[in-house]
């Protein structure tokens, strides 16, 4: 079977199907690879770096189509590529067959097999050949870049000899997989960043970024069908342009990424919010290719307002990374003649939800749109039991609830545990009791009082303990460790003072168990703060 990757034929195109890295990858699996001369050259990939993966290197375009059993693209065939597309040969690209119709039915008309990349389903098996989320999160990340390089300040405060910066300040609106990359690249640049979504269940994502996330007082749920968004109530859009409008005045850089699936891209960003920003400001505008965002976007160009604010509308974010755009288009190719059986057992399964839905036409049919896929989409919002706690980036999520397992905090004490303490408590007072004056001693009744005043104190404590302990919040067990090493310190002193009599007696031995018990249990915290402070070394 012979894979083929032609050169892109769009001029702003500098990605390539796959990185010389995926083809020594195919060619150890058992496929044969035919690479178009200078097919990677806009992505830093020389011919001779394929040739050394072990592909073989056509002169044109044409040779491709003709040899090749799958042909690769990153774009659309064009309707002359179309053209050169035959029955048997499988053809796999970005198509965007609603956009397209005249496309999906050259490629029918000519027999052959296509998928299109940007129909995978979002379904969580095939997160591997998603394609528009590995694209989308280059575009986020380069969104980040393109405003620094335009923004004439830092994007992290800062306190010089010469005088105080003050930190960008920058909004993203939407906060999907471009906008999540783009919040994590502004933090890490050091900015102060805001986020909006009509989706409520991004929120702890945007928090876990660091980022605040913006509210509207208007209650209405923007989540749609597949995780997506839907479009919203008039009176949501006007809440959330009310919002714009104050965000206008204070921030620095707005990367926007709204999107509803088959609309054009609402218009959020109006012509008053830009001239309300202040000169040397910055708009991104990511979804500039599907009419952008911000009414001033000019699809694939960057203008300045008058009043000094830059609006960028390009629509070429990962073709410029194309090297690593390249890099993961072809691994998510990848996973996709994977999943179709590789080089040995390569068919279209229709009863695989992946290919069914990515599959525009097949055997001289049209085959878009498929039926929904068997399994169900990712939830658009998280169960509401267990309920999942929200936590900073790097701890891992805490499922409140039923388990006791591995990360979960213990639940609080039951009714019948908290009795079974109670009875734990009361019956040590009395065997504790019944030793003293079972010894008829005559120092017992003078003894008495402290006796009571030291039970009281131990009762108190084992109540306390347990409440504290099995109460207190994940986040706070750190310093409830360190507490509870300084009390452990106490009880060392104690039962050290404690064991010294000379006669071996019951109080000498609890004084023993109790330094013993305390020992352990310093040494332990100690080794356990150890294991948790390597695991933040670097
Ligand atoms: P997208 O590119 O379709 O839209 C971008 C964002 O714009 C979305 O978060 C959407 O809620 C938001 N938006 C729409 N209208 C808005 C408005 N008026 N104001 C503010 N924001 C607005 O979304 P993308 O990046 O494709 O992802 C959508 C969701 O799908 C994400 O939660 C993502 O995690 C999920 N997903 C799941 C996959 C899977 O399970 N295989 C793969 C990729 C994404």
């Amino acid at each position: 079977m012979k894979l083929g990757i032609v050169k892109e034929t769009r001029p702003d195109e500098r990605r390539v199907a796959a990185s010389p890295t995926t083809v020594a990858r195919w060619i150890k699996a058992g496929w044969e690879v035919v690479v178009e001369r200078s097919a990677g050259d806009g992505a830093s990939y020389p011919d001779q770096a394929y040739a050394d993966a072990g592909a073989s290197l056509a002169a044109t375009a044409a040779e491709v189509w003709r040899d090749a059993d799958v042909l690769l693209k990153v774009r659309p065939p064009t309707l002359d590529e179309a053209a050169l597309a035959r029955a048997g040969q499988t053809v796999v690209s970005f198509l965007f067959p609603a956009q397209h119709p005249e496309l999906v039915e050259a490629l029918r008309d000519r027999g052959a097999t296509v998928l299109a990349m940007d129909c995978i389903p979002r379904i969580s098996r095939a997160q591997k050949v998603d394609a528009l989320s590995s694209m989308a999160n280059i575009s986020g990340y380069r969104a980040v870049v393109e405003a620094a390089n335009r923004f004439g300040s830092f994007f992290t405060g800062q306190m010089t000899a010469a005088g105080k910066v003050a930190p960008a300040r920058v909004l993203i609106i939407g906060a999907g997989v471009a906008g999540l990359a783009a919040i994590g690249a502004a933090k890490g640049l050091g900015a102060i960043v805001r986020a909006f979504d009509v989706r409520p269940s991004v929120a702890d994502q945007i928090r876990s970024l660091g980022a605040e996330f913006l509210t509207v007082e208007i209650e209405e749920s923007g989540e749609g069908q597949g995780g997506y968004a839907k479009e919203m109530s008039k009176e949501f859009i006007d809440a959330e342009m009310a919002l714009f409008r104050a965000q206008a005045k204070e921030v620095n850089i707005v990367i926007t990424t709204a999107l509803i699936p088959g609309k054009p891209a609402p218009k959020l960003w109006l012509a008053d919010m830009v001239a309300a920003m202040k000169p040397g400001s910055v708009v991104i505008d990511l979804a500039a290719e599907q009419g952008g965002n911000c009414e001033l976007t000019q699809p694939g160009q960057e203008i300045v307002s008058p009043g000094g604010v830059t609006v960028v509308g390009y629509t070429d974010f990962p073709s410029r990374m194309a090297n690593v755009s390249s890099e993961l288009y072809g691994t998510n190719l990848w996973h996709l003649l994977d999943e179709m059986g590789g080089a040995a057992g390569f068919k279209v399964d229709q009863g695989n939800d992946i290919v069914r839905g990515a599959l525009v036409a097949h055997g001289g049919e049209k085959t878009w749109p498929p039926p929904p896929p068997r399994v169900e989409p990712r939830p658009a919002a998280p169960a509401p039991a267990p309920r999942v706690e929200p936590k900073p980036a790097h701890e891992p999520a805490v499922v409140k609830g039923r388990g006791h397992g591995h990360g979960a905090p213990p639940a609080p004490p039951s009714k019948t545990a908290a009795m079974v303490m109670s009875l734990v408590g009361i019956v040590a007072a009395l065997a504790w009791m019944g030793l003293r004056f079972g010894q008829a001693d005559a120092t017992v009744g003078a003894d008495t009082a402290a006796l009571l005043q030291h039970l009281t104190v131990f009762v108190l404590a084992v109540f306390v303990g347990w409440q504290v302990v099995w109460n207190v919040t994940p986040a706070l067990h750190t310093p409830l460790m360190s507490v509870t090493n300084a009390i452990s310190g106490i009880i060392v002193v104690g039962g050290i003072l404690g064991a010294r009599q000379a006669d071996l007696d019951a109080s000498v031995v609890v004084a023993v168990a109790a330094t013993l018990f305390a020992t352990i249990n310093i040494a332990g915290g100690f080794l356990v703060t150890r294991r948790m402070l390597a695991m933040f070394r670097k």
